[in-house]
Parts: C-alpha cells; sequence; structure tokens
C-alpha cells in the first residue's frame, strides 16, 4: 500500500513518437499505480505540440505555464515535427516554434539542473568495440537556465550584404555556483552508493594528482572562450574546497568528445554549460545504447515546489513516428527518474524507481535481439514489474 505523498503529474506526449512512448511508459505506470507502490495520478494534456498548432495557432494556451505549475512533475515525450515524413503534406512547424515551449517550461520553472545518466545496461547496444565501454557510467549534469541559451541578441540590416546577427551568451556567478556545487553533491552521492557496493568502483584520475574514487569533470573551452571559461574555473576550484573526498578534473570541450569516445570509463559526473551539454550528451546517450535509452531530466534541486520536468533525450523522430517502432525505455527510465526525484519525499516512490529500473534491465537483457514493437516493450516491462 502506498503511505506517500499523492502525485500530481501533467502527462505530455506532445508530437511524432512522443505518443507512443507515453502510452508505453503509461501502461508500466499503470502497473505501479494499480499495485499502490506509487500514488500517481496523471492528467494526460494535448498541448504543447503541433496538433494544437494546427488547431489555435499556438503550441500551448496563454496560459499554460500557470496550469503547469499546479502539477507536481511533467512527463513529455517528445516536441518537434509530428511525422511521419513519409507525408509531405504534414502540418509542421519550424522548430523555434514547435520546440519553444520546451525552454519556456525549463525557463520557467527554473529548471536549472538537466541530469543525462550514461550507464551501459546489460544488453544495451555497445557501439565502442574496447571492452572496457562496458564499464560506462556517467551522469553529466547540464546547465539549463542560462549561458547560451538566453535568447538574447538580433539581426540588424535584415536581407542586406551587410547583415548582423549577434547571440549573446550569459553566465551568472550564482547560476554557476548553483550548478558546479550540485555537480559536486551528486559524485558525493555517487561515492556514497560506491562505499555501499550500489555502483562499480573505479579510480578517476584527479588533476592535483593521484586518483580519486568519485571525479567532478568541469567542461569549458576556456581557451577561446576565456570569460565564462574562467568564471566556470574559479568557482569550481571554490566549490571543490567543500569536497576534499571528490577528484578534480577539465575537459575543453573538444577533447572531452574525443576522451567520451576514446576512454568513457575515465569519467563520472560531468559538468557543461547549457550548449556544451546538449552536445556532449547526445555523445553520451550513444555510449549507453542509443538514444532509444537515453533517459533525462529538469529539475530544480533547490526548489522543490517547482514541476520538474521529465523527458528523454531523444526527440520526435519523424521519420519513425506512428510506426510502433520506437525504444519506449528511454522514456521508461526517464519515468524512473521521476520516482527518484519524488523519492526524495516518498519513500515508495524511491522503491518503485529501483524496482522499475531494474525491471528495464531485466527485458533490455533478455530481448536486446528480438524486434518489438513499442507497445510490445511496455507490456514486457509491466509483465516483469508485475511478476516481481
Ligand atoms: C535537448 C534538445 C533541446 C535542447 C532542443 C530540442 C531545443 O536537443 O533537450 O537536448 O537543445 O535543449
Ligand atoms: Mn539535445
Amino acid at each position: 500500500m502506498s503511505n506517500g505523498k499523492k502525485w500530481q503529474i501533467a502527462v505530455i506526449p506532445g508530437d511524432g513518437i512522443g505518443h507512443e512512448v507515453m502510452a508505453a511508459t503509461l501502461t508500466v505506470l499503470d502497473v505501479l499505480s494499480a499495485e499502490k507502490a506509487v500514488d500517481l495520478t496523471c492528467n494526460e494534456l494535448p498541448w504543447p505540440s503541433t496538433a494544437w498548432h494546427q488547431k489555435y495557432g499556438e503550441m500551448m494556451p496563454a496560459d499554460g505555464l500557470q496550469q503547469l505549475r499546479q502539477y507536481d512533475a511533467i512527463l513529455l515525450g517528445a516536441l518537434g515535427d509530428p511525422g511521419p515524413k513519409s507525408d509531405p503534406n504534414r502540418y509542421v512547424v519550424t522548430d523555434g516554434i514547435s520546440l519553444a515551449p520546451l525552454l519556456e517550461i525549463r525557463k520557467g520553472f527554473d529548471l536549472w539542473a538537466c541530469e543525462r545518466p550514461a550507464r551501459l545496461l546489460e544488453g544495451a547496444r555497445q557501439y565502442l568495440a574496447d571492452p572496457r565501454a562496458k564499464g560506462v557510467d556517467m551522469l553529466v549534469i547540464r546547465e539549463n537556465s542560462e549561458g547560451e541559451y538566453v535568447n538574447q541578441g538580433g539581426r540588424l540590416h535584415c536581407g542586406t550584404p551587410f547583415e548582423i546577427a549577434t547571440q549573446v551568451e550569459v553566465f551568472s556567478r550564482h547560476g554557476t555556483e548553483r550548478l558546479i556545487r550540485h555537480a559536486f553533491h551528486r559524485a558525493q552521492q555517487r561515492l556514497e552508493e560506491r562505499s555501499l557496493g550500489l555502483r562499480s568502483t573505479r579510480a578517476f584520475p584527479d588533476d592535483r594528482g593521484g586518483q580519486s574514487q568519485a571525479q567532478v569533470c568541469l567542461v569549458t573551452k576556456r581557451n577561446a572562450l576565456p570569460h565564462w571559461g574562467e568564471l566556470y574555473s574559479e568557482v569550481f576550484a571554490e566549490v571543490a574546497l567543500e569536497f576534499p573526498d571528490i577528484g578534480l578534473h577539465h575537459e575543453l570541450v573538444d577533447a572531452a568528445c574525443m576522451k567520451f569516445v576514446q576512454c568513457p570509463w575515465q569519467f563520472d559526473v560531468v559538468v557543461a554549460s547549457n550548449l556544451q551539454g546538449d552536445i556532449l550528451t547526445d555523445l553520451a546517450a550513444v555510449l549507453s545504447g542509443g538514444m532509444g535509452v537515453a533517459s533525462s531530466c529538469n529539475i530544480n534541486p533547490d526548489d522543490r515546489t517547482m514541476p520538474a520536468m521529465f523527458e528523454p533525450t531523444h526527440g520526435s523522430a519523424p521519420d519513425i513516428a506512428g510506426e510502433d517502432k520506437a525504444d519506449p525505455r528511454a522514456m521508461i527510465l526517464t519515468a524512473a527518474n521521476m520516482l527518484d526525484w519524488m523519492g526524495k519525499e516518498d519513500s515508495n516512490a524511491a522503491a518503485a524507481a529501483n524496482n522499475l529500473r531494474h525491471a528495464v534491465e531485466q527485458d533490455l537483457a533478455i530481448a536486446h535481439e528480438l524486434e518489438r514493437t513499442t507497445t510490445e516493450t511496455g507490456r514486457a516491462i509491466a509483465r516483469i514489474l508485475q511478476s516481481s
């Protein structure tokens, strides 16, 4: 029986495969609700979506953010081209329009941390041939509220040969400090999990010399973008003093891309700016088995009254939309991240998160070679949960 909190969830399938992966995820969450493992009330919303835009000329109602503010959490499938790509007459809007709600929700609720774990689960596709790539287990934390995504700037002398475009990047000390401190907290947590045998141990190089059981790697491009790169580096050094057990490392973003491929097992917690974190997490997704299993979350770690938003790293995949082909595991693992987040206040949700993650892992381990539909994968995971 659930003795925890009653959670109100806004469920937004969105566009494209968002509908299919969300349906599979709800099948799984229904099992957890039916078994009273956790008390979830899921309210499905038809917006934001391209379909809503087709009807009403906007991606969501003008008071959309206020409506979403009432919920504890938001589960979002995907936004973007709804597909199918084979239909040249489908209704599509530009990326700037269809994806704007994503950025509005992140900024509107100050969901400043985007956490994207990349652990290669058994049965997931291992893209790198090196056997050590089996041990990939990193957490990339991306700044989610400022940086390159502030949408400041404009265009001058439009359409003339003298046209100028500016795109300003904004980095605040406050935003940097909370992000970096959060990364250290996460590394500390992972260190504790290792000491309890809940996470595999490894020795990570420490830039100060020696090795450490946990590490935070700061990514910048401070050799070419020194203003914010130096701010990040200074704050990193200051905050690190509070965490003497955690190893320190810095990579330039281009070198980080190279090393994610060359030796990804050498990374633990990685902290990066909004855009650099965005790019690194597509790469990290492949290291963990591909977009079909890459989960994500957008949270405000110091204000839990803000509805956190849980959306997988993938997009609307218009090339396969409507074919019941998309792997729903990324969305299901993202729902497990949501339960983890709830678990801070509700021990039932924490247990449900672990059960759900194990069910996905068990299913992956047995089913990776099978050609299955989205619906079948959702049902298979639901069955594992029912029998556990
Ligand atoms: C992501 C996506 C978005 C981003 C796009 C769709 C705006 O790529 O969530 O990673 O860049 O944040
Ligand atoms: Mn992205």
